[in-house]
């Protein structure tokens, strides 16, 4: 690979400014983590029927934390029926105001306990404590404090309509936000009445089995929320299972169009949030040093683990060059390193899968001749690191500038005019997120409206809010989370008598 370190007297400063920094580290005593986990089904932890288990692995440290286990179909049976059971039993019928008082306890419980969230997190997942703390516990947090609200007023939510809940929903979540998604998932399934079966990502479950704890502690009934732990085989079993009444995925789109695949005809609903390779349209109007921010932001937040990663630079030529230079030595400032030191900005790689599955994008991108620029400082002995990289000199047709990486790596091309600049960004098979940064309110408008993607943020990126609905178009998925649009995708709708 080639790599071309920031070269002569501003990379030096640069690097003597770094030693200055003494770590500033979260305590990892705030966790326990027990050696062995079972599954949670029925409002019991218990172990697999057949005993498997597998270990979650910390990606700082490629140690083995804890052994998880891995739940087989007959696993998958008893959560879906105890899930049902619970349906009908209570759930389904109890008033949205009880519901609410559910939801609104589980909410704070993880704000009582967010610093632990925050800490395990980083340690099972691999990111900046920084981020778990500041976005992902405090965001989960309001996705359950928003929807519980909702509960007791799904009638305002879609007005005009009789709203009742699915039945039983199957959940699939990945681990670029494992604590995060599964609060996406859960909220508002249950603010309208369904019971749940959620199945974690294999390499980070630990926050989910915490709040199963929580959700016990919240004294939510026993069945309600089901955990099965696993891999592909177990979300496979639970997204083609009969008992269940709609499957909430995000993760990859190869498996996202398998599991559509298999429940086509049977009835059963199906949302898909998957991958994409968001642009960044830079126009020469554009506050520089802002819009240099939020493409570190959007690329390198969680290591770039992100399906709404603005991966794709557009920058107009005039800015091009001057752009690329600030992008360069905006790089070399980033801290890589720990995930619990607080000054840290880029942690660790998930797993050795996926680093694999990054170095193979970059190495094929040098092959194909594009430049990779890198900082020069070197990453951590132990564990999975891959270092914030920009790959410039790209036409469009490299395989880095079409497919999803999943890691810190952004691409550089370059656009004249609006026209120009829209036709680069839709020129993807995914449709997910996209910014746009210039002085222009009228450009603003006109390009996002041409731009064929779920969200656009203007002159800022990767912002959430629960009541914004999120979600993609062509192969990034359909159907929204968040916002109202995210509650219908939880409710069976008939006009009102
Ligand atoms: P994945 O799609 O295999 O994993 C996501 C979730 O789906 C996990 O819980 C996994 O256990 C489950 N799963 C795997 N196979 C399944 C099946 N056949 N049926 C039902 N559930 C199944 O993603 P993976 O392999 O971890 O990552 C590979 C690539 O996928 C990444 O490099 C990235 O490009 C993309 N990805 C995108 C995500 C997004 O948020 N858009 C999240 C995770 C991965
Ligand atoms: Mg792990």
């Amino acid at each position: 690979m080639t790599t071309t370190p920031l070269q002569g007297s501003a990379g030096d400063r640069l690097a003597e400014t770094f030693a200055d920094y003494v770590p500033s580290l979260e305590g990892r005593d705030v966790v326990t983590i027990r050696p062995r986990y079972g599954l949670v089904i029925g409002g019991e932890e218990r172990s697999p029927r057949d005993g498997g288990s597998y270990p979650t692995i910390e990606p700082a440290t490629g140690g083995a934390l804890a052994e998880v286990a891995e739940a087989g179909p007959a696993d998958v049976d008893d959560a879906v029926a105890a899930a049902r059971r619970a349906y009908e039993d209570g759930w389904r019928d109890m008033p949205g105001r009880r519901r609410a008082v559910y939801l609104f306890r589980l909410a704070r419980l993880v704000q009582d306990r967010a610093r632990e969230l925050a800490v395990l997190e980083s340690i099972d997942g691999g990111k900046p404590i920084r981020e778990s703390r500041d976005i992902d516990v405090p965001l989960a947090a309001a996705h359950l404090f928003h929807h519980a609200g909702w509960a007791d007023k799904l009638e305002y939510a879609v007005p005009g309509m009789r709203a009742r809940p699915l039945g039983v929903v199957g959940q699939i979540i990945p681990w670029n936000f494992p604590l995060l998604m599964a609060a996406w998932k859960i909220a508002p399934a249950l603010a309208c009445g369904n019971t749940i079966v959620l199945k974690p990502a294999e390499t980070t479950p630990l926050t989910a089995l915490l709040l199963a704890e929580l959700i016990r502690e919240a004294e939510i009934p026993a069945g309600v929320v089901n955990i099965v732990t696993g891999a592909g085989a177990t979300g496979a079993a639970l997204a083609s299972h009969p008992g269940i009444d709609k499957v909430a995925f995000t993760g990859s789109t190869e498996v996202g169009k398998g599991i559509r695949r298999a429940l086509a005809g049977t009835g059963t609903r199906l949302t898909l949030e998957l991958g994409g390779k968001g642009a960044h349209l830079v126009f020469d109007d554009a506050a520089l040093d802002q819009a240099v921010e939020g493409i570190v932001d959007g690329i390198f937040l969680n290591q770039g683990h992100v399906c709404c990663a603005g991966s794709r630079l557009l920058a107009q030529e005039g800015i091009a060059d001057e752009l690329l230079a600030r992008l360069r030595r905006r790089i070399e400032l980033l801290r890589i390193g720990d995930p619990l030191d607080k000054n840290t900005d880029v942690g660790a790689i998930n797993s050795a899968s996926q680093l694999e599955i990054i170095r193979g994008y970059v190495d094929g991108a040098a092959s194909a001749g594009c430049r990779i620029d890198q900082p020069s400082r070197p990453l951590p002995q132990r564990g999975f690191w891959f270092p914030p990289t920009i790959v410039s000199g790209v036409g469009g047709s490299e395989t880095i500038v079409r497919e999803e990486v999943f890691g810190p790596v952004l691409t550089v091309q370059t656009f004249r005019t609006e026209a120009e600049a829209v036709a680069k960004a839709n020129a993807t098979r995914y449709g997910l997120s996209a910014g746009v940064w210039t002085e222009k309110g009228s450009r603003i408008l006109w390009v996002s409206e041409r731009l064929r993607a779920g969200v656009v943020w203007a002159n800022c990126f990767n912002q959430f809010d629960p009541a914004s609905p999120f979600g993609g178009v062509r192969e990034s998925g359909f159907g929204r989370e968040g916002g109202r649009q995210g509650l219908a995708e939880y409710l069976t709708l008939d006009p009102a008598a």
